[in-house]
């Protein structure tokens, strides 16, 4: 398969379902309970509609931003996914080279298949890391200042996860971390984490705003909080200091009939924006869904299966090509609305 033949995400999706296991596909496109919120992620952002200008020269449009300060050729990023050897043998290396290609940045989980110093090293853009806080204050402080000294620009604290979610598709296919997957982020292996997930061990059930404020005082580079969808919490993360929040249900994996997060996002831009970076994740299938999200006040956005779908059907090229597609229609979209730079998305580009 050639990448440059797939023209949209969702044909990324359906390629997927033919070169992916059962367990690896259930594992990656599932969702919690009823998939409620997994659903509507998506359909909320199609709902909204545009306002174009017309008579406008577009003949150069520019997609460069800065987020956290850092200088961004695009505003997409990758989320953090868990397990990348599910999808693909070269596993995260792949995903990070695909990313380099496209000039994107990676959010490498704390359940990478491969180290932070290796993707590091790899990265061509800033990488961020994100964070999932272990009930030992220690093995966290660690794990943070590995990341930091692999080089990591930002860490991603996820918030949403005390416990993972019922996720009765997953639950079904018998999901196992294989055998053979190395987690050398972490000092447990990958049967330990399969027995996690089974017994629905939580993750980091006893994190309070104190633990954040504590993560704030140790890191050395911005602390962003993943995983805000109510308004109140959005203000509570201003009032801790951190530097940024990433508006997301976790991909409707954690608590069905959340709301959508395209319906959460004005909520919360309209209490917080300007006191700190706001990023926004879940349902991003369309160029016309980056440009709206920025239109409601994100400064960027994530995309989590749809990378995985790529690199699952074409290693590399395929992360690079479904970041390129997406790339491209916001380009378009941006032309025949007639905006230029992402500094001029803004709510006059949505109709009211
Ligand atoms: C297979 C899979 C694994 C994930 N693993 C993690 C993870 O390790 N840490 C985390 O914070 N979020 C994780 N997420 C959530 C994503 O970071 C992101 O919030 C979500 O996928 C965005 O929605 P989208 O898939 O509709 O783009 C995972 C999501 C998927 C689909």
């Amino acid at each position: 398969m050639k990448p440059d033949s797939i023209f949209s995400l969702s044909e990324f999706e359906e390629l997927a379902q033919t070169c992916m296991s059962s367990m690896a596909l259930n594992y990656v496109s599932g969702g919690a309970a009823d998939e409620l919120t997994l659903k509507a992620n998506c359909e909320e952002w199609k709902r909204i509609k545009l306002k174009p200008q017309v008579l406008v020269d577009v003949s150069r449009v520019d997609l460069k931003t800065t987020v956290l300060g850092q200088p961004m050729q695009l505003p997409i990023l990758l989320a953090p996914t868990a397990f990348h050897r599910l999808c693909h043998d070269e596993g995260e290396k792949a995903t990070i080279a695909g990313a380099n290609q496209a000039g994107a940045s990676l959010v490498l989980s704390t359940y990478a298949t491969e180290s932070v110093e290796t993707i590091a090293a790899a990265a061509m853009q800033p990488l961020w890391f994100q964070l999932y806080a272990q009930n030992d204050r220690e093995v966290s402080r660690a794990l943070l200042q590995r990341a930091e000294q692999a080089g990591c620009k930002a860490i991603c604290l996820t918030v949403d996860t005390p416990v993972l979610g019922a996720r009765n598709r997953e639950s079904r296919s018998q999901f196992q971390v294989p055998a053979d997957f190395k987690l050398p982020n972490l000092a447990f292996d990958s049967a330990a984490i399969t027995q996690r997930i089974h017994h629905q061990d939580p993750l980091s059930p006893t994190l309070t705003w104190k633990d954040v404020e504590w993560l704030r005082s140790i890191a050395t580079v911005p602390l962003v909080l993943k995983g805000i969808i109510n308004p109140g919490d959005a203000v509570r993360a201003v009032e801790a200091g951190v530097a940024g929040i990433i508006v997301s249900n976790h991909g409707g994996r954690n608590l069905d009939t959340l709301p959508p997060t395209a319906e959460a996002l004005p909520r919360i831009t309209e209490k917080v924006r300007g006191k700190l970076a706001i990023l926004v994740d879940g349902g991003i299938r369309r160029g016309t869904d980056v440009l709206k999200a920025v239109a409601l006040g994100a400064d960027a956005v994530l995309i989590g299966r749809p990378y995985l779908y790529g690199l699952a059907a074409a290693g590399a090229d395929g992360v690079e090509r479904v970041l390129e597609i997406l790339k491209t229609e916001l380009k378009l979209a941006m032309a025949l609305t007639g905006r230029t730079s992402i500094g001029q998305l803004d709510r006059t580009v949505l109709w009211d």
